[in-house]
């Protein structure tokens, strides 16, 4: 079967500034794709020239077989794009919100009802669907938006940043709807600043200043991470930081919540001169361990890779 998108040295500037630059990417069918990028990188410009809202300004994208310029109208038709400030309307009930969309997509007046009520049993939204969306709580909000992106069954999902700001509860629920859906053949594209979702994707992409700098699975991003990461646990977390920058083997550092990532050739090998050193300034040393890198590790890696000691203090 084809493709659910395929670019083409996707371009769009804003002036002289390239917001994208060349975009090549295929995203499969059915897959979960992940676009991941810091801020400005060009994710949000990228969905909405798919989703045929936004001219490129040079280079092709084909969208379920459609041209996004020429056939902008079909890719529409058959799409679900959720911008990244979805408006729902806070006056109208879940129920009214998803009649609203059900109106907008032409849904066939005697599917709506069955359509709204299996889309808020999906969305475990059924004991809500009088509530005003106003009152729901964040989670709640973005997967009645969700609900409302899926109402006229499109089999691709563009979806950008659907679960920034949610709590990791409502996140990870947020994602076992997604699963869901891939299971049922629904194509996502998804972008997400965070790493734990990246891991969740079948395929990842990592936009960096709106260029492409690497796309695989997460596995495979992985087995080409060029070093090793040693975890240390050592108290205080700040101090074991500063000495730790200062050894002769760090090639970068990271904190990860109590723990520290030391990027280094051998992780192995470093275990004794990190403790020596952490041992001998009084620190307590927890655990060291050498571990699998994690996609931040990675995506660290790319995006800086003369990160190295640059920010030694
Ligand atoms: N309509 C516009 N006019 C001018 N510049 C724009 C416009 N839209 C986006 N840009 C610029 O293009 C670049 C890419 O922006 P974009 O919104 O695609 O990034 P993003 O990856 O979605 O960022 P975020 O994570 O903050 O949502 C940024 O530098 C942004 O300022
Ligand atoms: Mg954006």
């Amino acid at each position: 079967m084809e493709n659910a998108v395929e670019t083409e040295e996707l371009t769009r500037t804003f002036g002289s500034l390239v917001a994208v630059d060349r975009l090549s990417l295929v995203v499969r069918r059915p897959e979960i794709f992940g676009l991941v990028g810091p801020d400005g990188s060009g994710k949000t410009t990228t969905l909405r020239m798919l989703a045929g809202i936004l001219a490129p300004s040079s280079g092709r994208a084909r969208v379920l077989g459609f041209d996004v310029v020429r056939q902008a109208e079909e890719v529409k038709a058959r799409i679900g794009y959720m911008p990244q400030r979805f408006s729902l309307y806070g006056d109208l009930t879940v129920q009214e919100n998803l009649a609203f969309f059900a109106e907008v997509f032409r849904v066939p007046a005697r599917e709506r009802e069955p359509r709204m009520a299996e889309l808020l049993e999906f969305a475990a939204l059924s004991p809500f669907r009088n509530r005003r969306a106003e009152y729901l709580s964040g989670g709640m909000k973005q997967k009645l938006a969700l609900a409302c992106t899926l109402i006229h069954r499109p089999q691709l999902l563009l979806l950008d940043e659907p679960t920034t700001g949610v709590d990791p509860v409502a996140r990870r629920d947020f994602w076992s709807i997604l699963y869901r859906l891939l299971g049922q053949g629904v194509t996502i594209l998804v972008s997400t600043p965070y790493m734990d979702e990246a891991e969740r994707c079948s395929r990842v992409g990592l936009l960096s200043l709106g260029r492409l700098l690497t796309a695989g699975t997460p596995q495979e991003l992985k087995a080409a991470y060029p070093h090793q990461v040693l975890e240390v646990r050592a108290s205080p977390v700040g101090e074991a930081l500063a000495l730790l920058r200062r050894l002769p083997q760090t090639i970068d550092t990271q904190i990860f919540g109590e723990s520290l990532h030391l990027v280094v050739q051998d992780a192995r090998a470093a275990q004794e001169p990190v403790r020596r050193i952490l041992e001998n300034a009084g620190l307590r040393v927890q655990s060291l361990r050498p571990i699998a890198p994690s996609m931040e590790d990675l995506f660290m890696a790319l995006l800086r890779p003369d990160r190295a000691k640059d920010q030694a203090p």
